[in-house]
Formats: structure tokens, C-alpha cells, sequence
């Protein structure tokens, strides 16, 4: 076997590892740390990272006759984009209700309505599962063009034992036949269907019954407990069996109302505690406290024209683990790309573009449970890069609302380039 890499790339201006937190999420300090190599250069084999280092240091190392080379020519280079809270899987669109919601109306009148998330079950259900997941994968291909390499994808607009199991089973074909890795989780408590409108307590003990046929499908199960959503007795309930039978768990909370999601999320040790756009003092102090990773959505807030974000800053002072995601879904945030994420992160949530490009790459591949192997540019790492037609960092979310990702590796293959996606075949 040969000491020779498969691909190498080099002269690149800046190399954002992002390292050194694979282990513990990034927090206070390390949070500002992007653990830049300038004039940097990787060597990739069998999918993995083997070197990372300057150019001048590895360029005599890994220059075998057969080796790929790569010249980025001083543009940057960072991990993939992790996004670790998505709804990728649905039918239709909503572009109606963004209409309404301008001219007045709000997204949770909508929803009590009828139209909302129900309007978007009544657009799944009506899908086979074949159709459902040649949609799907239209929106992980835009994804991956925009560098995101790993999607966390929920369930949730089923509502029934047999659309819950489709949309996982859409999931699970898209592991198998999408180069993005993909981690799913079960939201069939993502609001009461209209079919128990007045006994959401039968439909919580339908969402129990479900969890031990959705097993076999999903790594989390989460919860929305929220206004529209599940109070905390039924969320704590769904929770608790899920718990029982070996799931990872997850919370969307606070992302309308402070209805006490904090304190059920630190009680359950959940993985990760998502939105907390309407978040308290002494609720920041109990995450602190506990090991939960803050996945923080601002494209949410923005989209649904409100002013609380999720107080970042604060967040990051006080020593809370932050991450930020998408929240990808045909309501609340219909983007999929993570850069214009890290912008509003930036603009709305006071987070630096060193704090949005950790919180977008390892600190989220913490949420999702994958920090051994994705999230970071180290050796020993899953080969997951982009190259984007940018010359320093602070660029990414400067340059707002465009596509910077030109070159897309994904486990060590390239999967974009020159901002095309190749034949994989
Ligand atoms: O995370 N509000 C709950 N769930 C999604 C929205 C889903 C939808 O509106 O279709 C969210 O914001
Ligand atoms: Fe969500």
C-alpha cells in the first residue's frame, strides 16, 4: 500500500480547521478560535484527513505520481456546513402563507386556522413515498451545493403511524443514496393533527405507540413544546418512553413562548435544545450548567418578521455551547443555505463570523451527536471540506444572501465543483 494521499490540497489563504473540540463543544474563548492555518494544506486518503499543515511543510510529503492536486489558489477552506436541525422532508409549499403573513396575518393564527404545519401535512400525506423523497432530494442537492455535508432531517408532517414511517423511510433512502450523511429524528409531536383537535392527549399516547415502530429509523426523537405545540406534561410523556427505549433526544423550545421547555430540557438531558429565541435569565443559567448544545435558528425570527432572536452573546459569555442551523422547512425558515444563516447570526444575534463559522461546523456536529468524525478539519476526520471563492473568512457572511461554495469534498470525493454538482455514477 502506498504512503500517498488520494487527493491534496494546497495554497490555501486561509485553512479553517476548526479543531480541537471534538471531544467538548467549543464554548467562551473557543468559540472566537477558528484554528486558521494560513497558506494552508490537506492530504486526504480512503476519505479521512491523513496531513493538515502549511503548504511549504507537506508539499514535499504527499506529491506521488498519482495523487490529485488540488491548487486553491489562496481561497479559504473550512469543514462542510452541519445542519443539525432541518424538516427537509415535505410536500408542497407554503409561498400563499408567506403572502398572508405579510399582509398581516401570524403564523400561529395560520396554523390554529387549519393551514401552517397542517396545510404541509395535508401536501405529505397525498405523496407516495417515491415522490416524497424525489422531492427531498431536490432540496439536499441545493443543500450540498452550499456546502452543507451532513443535514439532521426530522419527521413531523405525517401525523399518523403509516406518514410518520414514509417520511422516515424517505430519510432512510436518502442516507443510502445521497452522498451527504444524514441523521434522522422523529417529530411526530410536531403539533396535534386535525383528526384529534379536541383529545390531544389520545394523539400523545398515539405518539408513544409510535416510537417503538419508528425505532428501527430514527438516532433522536423531539418534541414541540411550544404555544401550537405540546404543553410540558405531554412533551415530559412522549420524552420519557422515548428515553425508556434507547432514543437520543431533542426539543424545539421557546421559539414562540416561555412555557417552561428549558427546565423539562435539562431534566431529560436532551442532546440538544433548539430556537430559545424567548429565553429568561435564569434559564440561560440552567443550560450553563448542564451539557446541552443551543441550536440556535435565526433564520426563524427573521422569516416570521419578529424581533427576538435568541440572545447569542449572552449565551456565549455565560459559557453555553452554541450551535446554529437552518430550521430548513416550508413555514418558518424556507432556506437551506447556512451561509445567510451565519449572517443573520451575525446582524441579529451579535455573534462574530469566527463564533457563526464554529457554531455552524462543530459545536452543531456536537448536536447531532458526530463530533468523532465530522465538524473539524483534523487528521483522523471524515474528509468533509469546501472551498469557497472567498479570500478571508469574514467574507462568508459579509458577502450576504450568495452562494460562496465553489469546491465541495465530501468523505474524501469530490462531490462540487466549479459550483456544479458532478455525476456521482
Ligand atoms: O421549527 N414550529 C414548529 N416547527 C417548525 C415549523 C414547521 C412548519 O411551520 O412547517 C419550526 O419552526
Ligand atoms: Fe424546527
Amino acid at each position: 500500500m502506498t504512503k500517498f494521499p488520494d487527493l491534496f490540497i494546497k495554497n490555501i489563504g486561509q485553512l479553517v480547521t476548526a479543531a480541537g473540540a471534538s471531544k467538548i463543544p467549543k464554548t467562551f474563548k473557543g468559540m472566537s478560535n477558528l484554528g486558521i492555518i494560513s497558506d494552508g494544506a490537506v492530504a486526504i486518503k480512503d476519505g479521512n484527513f491523513i496531513d493538515v499543515g502549511t503548504t511549504k511543510k507537506l508539499k514535499n510529503k504527499h506529491n506521488g505520481e498519482h495523487v490529485k492536486i488540488i491548487d486553491a489558489e489562496g481561497k479559504v477552506v473550512m469543514p462542510g456546513f452541519v445542519d443539525s436541525h432541518t424538516h427537509a422532508v415535505f410536500g408542497g409549499d407554503r409561498a400563499g402563507e408567506f403572502v398572508q403573513r405579510i399582509q398581516g396575518a401570524t403564523y400561529l393564527e395560520i396554523l390554529k386556522k387549519g393551514g401552517g404545519i397542517l396545510s404541509t401535512v395535508k401536501n405529505t400525506r397525498k405523496l407516495t413515498l417515491q415522490e416524497l423523497t424525489e422531492a427531498s432530494r431536490k432540496h439536499l442537492n441545493t443543500m450540498l451545493l452550499h456546502g452543507t455535508t451532513t443535514v439532521e432531517i426530522k419527521s413531523g408532517y405525517g401525523l399518523d403511524t403509516k406518514n410518520e414511517l414514509k417520511i422516515l423511510k424517505a430519510i432512510q433512502h436518502l442516507q443510502k443514496t445521497h452522498c451527504m450523511d444524514i441523521v434522522p429524528t422523529f417529530l411526530g409531536a410536531h403539533t396535534i393533527p386535525p383528526e384529534y383537535k379536541s383529545k390531544p392527549d389520545t394523539y400523545v399516547g398515539l405518539v408513544c405507540n409510535m416510537l417503538s415502530k419508528v425505532k428501527p429509523y430514527a438516532t433522536f426523537c423531539d418534541v414541540f413544546c411550544d404555544d401550537g405545540g405540546f404543553d410540558i406534561e405531554q412533551s415530559a410523556r412522549i420524552l420519557s418512553f422515548a428515553k425508556k427505549l434507547g432514543f437520543r433526544l431533542k426539543i424545539h423550545v421557546n421559539e414562540f413562548k416561555d412555557i417552561g421547555g428549558v427546565p423539562l430540557a435539562v431534566k431529560f438531558g436532551v442532546t440538544s435544545a433548539d430556537h430559545l429565541d424567548n429565553i429568561e435569565h435564569r434559564d440561560i443559567l440552567k443550560l450553563k450548567r448542564s451539557r446541552i448544545i443551543c441550536v440556535l435558528l435565526p433564520g426563524v425570527p427573521f422569516f416570521l418578521m419578529k424581533d427576538a432572536y435568541a440572545p447569542a452573546r449572552k449565551m456565549i459569555e455565560k459559557g453555553l455551547s452554541v450551535a446554529l442551523a437552518t430550521d430548513f422547512n416550508p413555514g418558518t425558515c424556507p432556506t437551506v443555505n447556512m451561509q445567510t444563516i451565519a449572517t443573520l447570526a451575525c446582524l441579529k444575534m451579535d455573534m462574530t463570523p469566527a463564533q457563526a463559522i464554529n457554531a455552524a461546523t462543530i459545536n452543531a456536529a456536537h448536536a447531532v451527536g458526530m463530533s468523532h468524525r465530522i465538524g473539524s478539519i483534523e487528521v483522523g476526520k471524515q474528509a468533509d471540506l469546501i472551498m469557497l471563492d472567498i479570500y478571508d473568512y469574514n467574507q462568508l457572511p459579509y458577502y450576504f444572501g450568495i452562494n460562496h461554495v465553489n469546491t465541495v469534498i465530501k468523505q474524501g470525493r469530490l462531490v462540487v465543483k466549479g459550483r456544479q454538482m458532478l455525476d456521482l455514477n
